[in-house]
């Protein structure tokens, strides 16, 4: 069996500034081999320090016993500003906990199985999409998924499918956006020097400003609908009538289109990208694809039946732990620390990497292969607790968690049943870490009816 695709590394030593070409090109193969069995790396430039962390412990230092002590870097969050403003997702501290405590009641358990008849929804829709690709040549997965990921944010959050006029104008808008300022790009990820500028091309700040129009008018339009008490009851309403239970504020139309941009951008990207990886892996693994296509002959449109989906929930929880969708996260350090033995100052860069913990050669067993019933060994299932975080971890563990497995298996399910996915020898993706893992030339597949 050969394995999923993987960047090549680059040689060991190479100068900064090849490093910082490749870095620019490529955050996964900027970084060498060694990195996939060290604890922990320390990479110095002129302008700063930063230590790639690869070893359970010091991961669950960092996001679980003393998370307040490594908040995100501001750095980092410049290059979002534009377009996020003040999101869930960019601020630290007390503002962070206060939009915590009025959204997560949102994505609870209870509320998970009130989204579920709108993702099902979504599911169909892509269905009927994806079957006109079943013409016998290779498509490109990755704009379909991407489609279907948009349509499942729009109707949980808004009631709306993606063909809404509105809802239609921000995905072309997001694409744009993306085109013209990558978000995880060398200038969000690599911080310079604190008095260096930070540019944004007029197309960037064009995009963005088009994009924030257009939530808030859908924001302020849900505001008006709930005060006249005609507001469907979806995230978007139970998020903007729940106050926080400490100071019993509620988000104001500003800080509500933060977070609908944030919802968006986060929830959207990283289900394409999950997705697109789980059917190219499917299809390079048919014995697995017929399993998962057995499995969901018989789905039924009720939430309490999605826990019986076992080997697609297995198939997609291995597609995340190759491909995590967000490959790399960044801390910075607020005081001197000693890591593994290292003395590190304030103001470091702690770099998170998914991406190299969930293929750590020293924990995992076959950390390259695609192999879903590792779920059930003792190795699988001790990394699935300490050294597995497509979701990161700990109190900013990723909102949507819960949300997104639920999507996942839905979308999966709902495809598999109706397609067969076959892979197209000549076309091996190869991953690439722009804001999300993708496909450098994208994920061509050939699509059947069953
Ligand atoms: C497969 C799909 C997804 C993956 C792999 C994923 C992964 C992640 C990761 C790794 C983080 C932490 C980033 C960091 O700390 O730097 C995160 C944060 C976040 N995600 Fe997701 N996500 C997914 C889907 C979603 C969905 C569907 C939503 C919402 C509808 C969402 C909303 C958020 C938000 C709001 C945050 C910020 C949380 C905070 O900082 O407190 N995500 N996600």
């Amino acid at each position: 069996m050969t394995l999923p695709p993987k960047p090549v590394a680059r040689p060991d030593k190479v100068s900064l500034w090849r490093y910082l070409r490749l870095f620019r090109a490529d955050i996964l193969s900027a970084q060498p081999q060694r990195l996939y069995r060290a604890w922990m790396a320390e990479f110095r430039t002129p302008f700063f320090r930063s230590y790639l962390i690869n070893d359970p412990r010091l991961v669950a230092l960092v996001l679980k016993e003393r998370p307040g002590d490594f908040p995100k870097s501001d750095r980092i969050g410049a290059g979002l500003r534009p377009l996020l403003g003040q999101s869930v997702f960019l601020t630290n501290g007390a503002v962070w906990e206060r939009q915590r405590r009025i959204i997560d009641p949102a994505f609870e358990g209870g509320r998970l199985r009130d989204t579920f008849p709108a993702i099902w929804a979504a599911g169909q829709a892509a269905v009927a999409r994806v079957g006109r690709l079943a013409d016998g040549q290779p498509h490109d997965i990755e704009p379909e998924t991407s489609h279907a990921a948009a349509d499942v944010i729009f109707r949980t959050l808004f009631s709306i499918p993606i063909e809404n006029a509105v809802a239609t104008q921000v995905f072309a808008a997001f694409k744009a956006h993306q085109r013209s300022q990558p978000i995880l790009n060398l200038a969000a990820f690599i911080p310079g020097p604190r008095w260096m500028p930070r540019f944004f091309s007029r197309q960037t700040r064009t995009t963005a400003a088009q994009i924030r129009r257009l939530i808030m008018g859908l924001t302020r339009d849900r505001l008006a609908a709930i005060a006249d008490g005609t507001a469907p009851d979806d995230l978007a309403t139970k998020i903007m009538t729940t106050a926080d239970p400490q100071t019993g504020e509620r988000f104001g139309v500003d800080e509500m289109a933060d977070q609908v941009a944030i919802f968006f951008l986060a929830g959207h990207e990283t289900s394409a990208s999950a997705l697109a990886w789980t059917l190219y892996l499917l299809a390079t693994h048919p014995d697995w694809q017929d399993r998962a296509a057995a499995e969901a002959a018989g789905i039924v449109p009720e939430f309490g039946a999605l826990s019986r989906l076992r080997v697609i929930r297995d198939i997609f929880r291995e597609a995340l732990r190759l491909y995590p969708p967000v490959p790399m996260m960044v801390r910075q350090t607020t005081r001197a620390e000693v890591l593994r033995g290292r003395d590190v100052s304030p103001g470091a860069q702690v770099v998170l990497s998914p991406w190299h913990l969930h293929r750590q050669e020293r924990l995992w067993d076959n950390p390259d292969g695609f192999d879903p019933a590792r779920w059930g060994t003792e190795n699988g299932r001790t990394c699935m607790r300490e050294a597995y975080i497509p979701f990161s971890a700990g109190p900013r563990v990723c909102t949507g968690a819960g949300f997104a497995m639920v999507e996942g298996v839905v979308l999966l399910a709902l495809l598999l049943k109706s397609f067969r996915f076959v892979a197209v020898p000549d076309r091996v993706p190869v991953p690439v870490a722009h804001l999300t893992v993708r496909a450098r030339d994208g994920i061509w597949l050939r699509v059947e009816r069953r």
